[in-house]
């Protein structure tokens, strides 16, 4: 294939890619996105197969057997994972694009075939040790933004003292190795400043997401998966491949959006995100009497009497969080939400945007089991409603209903907007047990007046709250 033809395809497949995220951001559009997607990857494979930098049948074949190995371990993964274990994947093949992003950098520096002179050589140089740069911070920040969320590290923020300044003085010693990197003539020498620049890359990626506190690594994956498209961006100047540039910029900048989203949703400050180490609520204990630790009893309730409850209300809010998707009951909530429906019960929805454990968690479960998008509304678009409602049902949620996130600013979860459940007439919380969530903090919800517990495993009660509600 000559470079004419590959350009042809490049752009085409480009196009197919802006279509799939266009496709993508709306669960009615979203298969045919991703269909897009599929097709715009074939096609870009298939005319970098072709295309004339794939030069004799060896680095034909080595690229096959890559591919192979790759594909054969990617499938592996999806195949296996579980829906609750999706975003700890998706940390963990960020990781791998910076890794590759690392990787290609520095094959790119030792090339022997490669003679660049003047401004050429600097430009080459800038492109190699920006794109190990990022790299190395997507690789050891998706690393542990992996472990975190796959609970092998604790989600405690891990705030180093000084921290700030320690961040600081990095950054200069990034831009001191810089400079010195681009005044060196020889690779051998070239490689020091190199090196030390990715091991300080590294260390900076570890510290930044450590210093997360538990809620809100939704942003920091977010950011993560920016991170990860602006470093195959790099990867594509470093290599001469318009399609990677164009590819990796779409990614970095709609992660960016979507980060940008999410800080929104949470009430946090962009570029605090950016800078790494926030989310740590300021750090204090909580004190006696602090609205954080456990208060005053709860009242329990049962299957029956929660249908019964249903049964009596004309307005009704299901709040789905993570123990949905871990219980995975969203078809029986949605039978109850029809049956609730032809008794002429309004039922909504009230999604969290950091609902679950990866965006748009609740909308995918939703969708999956076939509720009306009509009925699912966004946080925004329902808060005001809960005055007006009979029950709210909160299902396996508890970080995005917790009231302490407006009532303790010392809380790792304040200010961040929550659903505002306990407005409503009366409220169900649907758990196993009074363990905290995401965020490792009580829920002072649970102990309103208002409140009643349905203590047991969010399907098999909602199983029986369906069999009590067709009973009657
Ligand atoms: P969480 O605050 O994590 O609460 C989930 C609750 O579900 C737990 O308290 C748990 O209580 C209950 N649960 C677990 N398994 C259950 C089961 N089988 N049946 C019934 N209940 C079950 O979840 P949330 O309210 O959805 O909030 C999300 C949290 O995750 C936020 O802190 C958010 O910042 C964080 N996070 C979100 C994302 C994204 S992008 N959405 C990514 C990473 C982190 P029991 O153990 O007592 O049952």
């Amino acid at each position: 294939m000559n470079m004419s033809l590959m350009t042809v395809a490049y752009i085409g497949a480009t196009m197919l890619f802006i279509l799939s995220l266009g496709g993508l951001s709306n669960p009615e559009t979203s298969r045919r996105g991703n269909l897009f997607g599929i097709i715009g990857m074939a096609i870009a494979i298939t005319a970098t197969l072709l295309g004339p930098q794939v030069t004799g049948i060896a680095s034909f074949l080595n690229i096959l057997v890559a591919m192979a190995a790759g594909g054969a371990l990617g499938i592996y993964a999806a195949v296996r994972v579980k829906m609750t274990q999706m975003p700890e994947l998706v940390a963990l093949m960020h990781s791998l694009v910076g890794l590759a992003a690392c990787l290609v950098g520095f094959a790119t520096y030792i090339d022997p075939t490669a003679h660049f002179t003047g401004a050429e050589k600097i430009i080459h140089e800038v492109e190699i040790y920006v794109g190990i740069l990022i790299g190395a911070i997507t690789f050891s920040g998706s690393l542990i933004a992996f472990g975190k969320l796959s609970g092998k590290i604790g989600g405690k923020p891990l705030l180093l003292p000084a921290r700030h300044l320690l961040n600081l003085g990095l950054l200069i010693v990034v831009i001191a190795a810089g400079r010195w990197f681009l005044q060196i003539e020889t690779v051998a020498a070239g490689l020091v400043p190199l090196l030390l620049m990715t091991a300080i890359s590294l260390l900076f990626g570890i510290h930044m997401v450590m210093a997360i506190g538990g809620a809100d690594m939704p942003v920091v994956v977010s950011m993560l998966n920016s991170y990860s498209g602006w470093a195959a961006s790099a990867t594509g100047f470093m290599l001469s491949n318009d399609l990677l540039i164009v590819v990796g910029a779409l990614v970095g900048s709609s992660g960016a959006i979507l980060s940008y989203i999410m800080c929104r949703a949470m009430n946090r400050n962009f570029i605090a995100v950016i800078a790494g180490g926030f989310g740590t609520g300021g750090g204090k204990a909580p004190a006696a009497g602090d609205p954080s630790t456990p208060q005053g009893e709860v009242q329990a309730i049962s299957a029956a009497e929660t249908a019964s409850l249903l049964r009596q209300a004309e307005s009704v809010i299901i709040v789905p969080g993570y123990g949905m998707a871990v219980a995975q009951a969203q078809h029986t909530v949605c039978e109850i939400t029809t049956l609730l429906r032809d008794k002429g019960v309004n039922v909504r929805f009230g999604i969290h945007p950091v609902a679950g454990r990866m965006p748009g968690h609740m909308n995918v479960l939703l969708a999956e089991a076939r509720v009306p998008y009509d009925i699912v509304m966004e946080m925004d678009e329902i808060n005001h409603d809960f005055p007006n409602t009979d029950v709210a049902m909160v299902i396996g949620a508890n970080d995005i209903v917790n009231p302490v996130a407006q009532e303790n600013p010392d809380s790792p979860i304040a200010g961040m907007p929550v659903l505002e459940v306990w407005n409503a007439k009366q409220t169900i919380v649907m758990k196993r047990s009074m363990a905290s969530g995401y965020a490792g903090i009580d829920n002072t919800l649970f102990y309103k007046e208002n409140n009643r517990m349905l203590f047991g495993d969010a399907k098999k009660m909602l199983d029986e709250v369906l069999g009590s509600l067709r009973q009657a």
